[in-house]
C-alpha cells in the first residue's frame, strides 16, 4: 500500500476521533503519526478543550504550538478520554504499542482514563499479536539481564539503537513471539526486575477502536 493511502487512512480516523472529545474537559493525548494528524484536527476545536495530558515530549510540543494548555497527570484525578494509536490490535481490543517508544507514559495515561479510544489504520489488525515487536522499556543498567530473561520467555530481544525514552531509559524490541495469552505475557514481562513497562496493552486494552480505511471509519 502506498504512503499516500496510509496517510489518508490516518487522517480519516483522526477526524473521526473528534466526535469523542467531551466539552471543556482535560483529555489525554497519545503519541505517533496517527495522533499527530489528530492533534492537527484538534486545532479546530481547541477552545472547547480545558487542557491536555501529553504522553510524550513530542506530543506536548505539538499541543503547545496550538496553545492547548498542558496539564500534569498529577494534577488530574481521572481523565474522561484518552486518544492514542497502536501498532497492532486483536479481536479483544488488546493492543501492541511502543513503536514510538512512548509506551510507559501511554500505559499510565490509558489506565488513568475512563475511556481509551484507539485510532488506527486498517493495516494494524492482527489475528495474533507478536508480529510487530514488543517494546520493553528497561532501566539502562539492567539491559543485559533483562534481555536474558526475555530470551528465557522465548523472545528475541534487540536493543533499539540510539534511542533514549522520555524517562531516560532504553528500549528492547522483542521479536519472535506468537502471543496467544497477551495478559499472561504482559504480566510475566512486568515481573522481570529492571523492566519499567512493556508494549502489550492487554490488561488495559482499548474501550473502542476506530479503524480508518481510505474511504471510511469503522467503530469496533
Ligand atoms: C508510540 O509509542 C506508540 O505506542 C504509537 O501509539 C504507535 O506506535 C502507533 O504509532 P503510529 O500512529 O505512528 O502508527
Amino acid at each position: 500500500m502506498d504512503k499516500q493511502a496510509i496517510a489518508q487512512m490516518k487522517i480519516n480516523v483522526a477526524k473521526a476521533a473528534l466526535q469523542y472529545i467531551p466539552q471543556n474537559q482535560i483529555i489525554g493525548v497519545g503519541t505517533g503519526s496517527t495522533v499527530n494528524y489528530f492533534i492537527e484536527e484538534l486545532a479546530a476545536i481547541k477552545n472547547n478543550i480545558a487542557g491536555a495530558v501529553a504522553s510524550s515530549i513530542e506530543t506536548e510540543n505539538r499541543l503547545k504550538k496550538l496553545q492547548i494548555p498542558i496539564v500534569a497527570l498529577n494534577d488530574v484525578d481521572e481523565l474522561a478520554v484518552y486518544i492514542d494509536g497502536a501498532d497492532a490490535f486483536n479481536s479483544l481490543r488488546q493492543l501492541v504499542k511502543g513503536g514510538g517508544g512512548a509506551l510507559t507514559r501511554e500505559k499510565i495515561i490509558a489506565n488513568a482514563s475512563s475511556k481509551f479510544i484507539c485510532i488506527v489504520d486498517a493495516n494494524k489488525k492482527a489475528d495474533v499479536l507478536g508480529k510487530f515487536p514488543i517494546a520493553v522499556e528497561v532501566i539502562p543498567m539492567a539491559r543485559s539481564f533483562v534481555a536474558r530473561q526475555l530470551v528465557k520467555l522465548g523472545g528475541q530481544p534487540q536493543y533499539r539503537q540510539d534511542f533514549v525514552t522520555d524517562n531516560g531509559n532504553i528500549i528492547l524490541d522483542v521479536f519472535g513471539w506468537h502471543i496467544t495469552q497477551p495478559i499472561e505475557l504482559e504480566n510475566k514481562i512486568n515481573q522481570i526486575p529492571g523492566v519499567v513497562c512493556n508494549g502489550i496493552f492487554a490488561m488495559r486494552g482499548a474501550d473502542k477502536i476506530l479503524i480508518g480505511s481510505t474511504e471510511a471509519v469503522i467503530e469496533f
